[in-house]
């Protein structure tokens, strides 16, 4: 099935992000939140960026109003009928996952894709809420959706040939690089980048360092183009500890789980870039 709309549930950070992204790759975009106002802030961010993309003549002001113009948003599930993929990026918690992609399942026209872009659930605990399990698959975006160019697209023991292949090809069509796994707790990068981002926070305490020395010396040791205590304020503190909750518990690992600093700072509001303040302060 030839995909020309796509339904994005969810218009939140993730949500607004990869609708922009399909916008800008010439689709149209059904987008559902659970208030109008919701899918009006969507606009408006998409607005903002696809803006300072003229500005910086990435894009025309045609082509930005043409892809505004092919963006709507809704409050039912039922406006995504005619989708011939759907992703969803709804809050990270499994019930509100496995309803929608119950809900999703009876709406949405049976040859299309419904894809999740969870960060550390089981997409198969949501692919068995459905009839269809075959018709389920994971598509993981990073954050800033606009700018990484990285999809995981996650398959399960459900998932059909077919529809990971139509996935994997969405994928590239978009402008993205794909990669193909499996559905293993925290796919290929969170698996690796939380344990790893978590070592470089308890050295802050270990070691008795500062975050800004612990981010020069994975700049200009490792190489890493941003340091990891930076890295934590641009993905979200409650973010980061979310995702390490989830996969503490997958796997048991004590590398897995968030160190102590993190959780204060999430008790404490710190979050990081979008609070404007975490390891670092940022003006708004
Ligand atoms: N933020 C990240 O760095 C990141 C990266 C990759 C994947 N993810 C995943 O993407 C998903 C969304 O994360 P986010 O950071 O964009 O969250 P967010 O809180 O910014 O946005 C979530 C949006 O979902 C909406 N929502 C909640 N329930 C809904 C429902 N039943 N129907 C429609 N909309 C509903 C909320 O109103 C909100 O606008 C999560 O599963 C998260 O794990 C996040």
């Amino acid at each position: 099935m030839e995909i020309s709309r796509v339904g994005v549930v969810g218009l939140g950070t993730m949500g607004s992000g990869i609708t922009q992204v399909c916008l800008q790759a010439g689709l149209e975009v059904v987008g559902r939140d659970v208030s109008d106002e919701l899918g009006e802030r969507a606009r408006a961010r998409i607005d903002h960026y696809l803006s300072r993309g003229v500005e910086k003549e990435r894009l025309t002001q045609d082509e930005k109003d043409a892809a505004l113009g092919r963006f709507t948003t809704t409050t039912g599930l039922g406006d995504l009928a005619s989708c011939g993929l759907v992703i969803e990026a709804a809050f990270e918690d499994l019930e509100v996952k496995r309803g929608l992609f119950a809900e999703l399942d009876r709406v949405v026209s049976p040859e299309a894709v419904l894809a999740t872009n969870t960060s550390a659930l089981s997409v198969t605990q949501i692919a068995e809420a459905t009839q269809q399990p075959k018709r389920v698959v994971g598509m993981h975006f990073f954050n800033p959706a606009p700018v990484l160019p990285l999809v995981e697209v996650i398959r399960t023991a459900h998932t059909s040939d077919e529809t990971f292949d139509t996935t994997y090809a969405f994928a590239q069509r978009i402008g993205k690089e794909p990669v193909a796994c499996n559905d293993t707790p925290g796919f290929i990068v969170n698996r690796i980048l939380i344990p790893l981002l978590n070592d470089c926070v308890r050295v802050l305490d270990e070691a008795r360092v500062t975050p800004e020395d612990v981010d020069r010396a994975m700049r200009f040791g490792a190489n890493w183009p941003i340091g990891p205590c930076a890295l934590i304020d641009l993905i979200g503190v409650d973010v980061h500890v979310h995702a390490s909750e989830a996969l503490h518990a997958a796997l048991g690992e004590e590398r897995m789980a968030p160190p102590q600093r993190l959780l204060e700072m999430r008790d404490a509001g710190q979050l990081g870039r979008k609070t404007g303040r975490g390891f670092y302060e940022y003006e708004s």
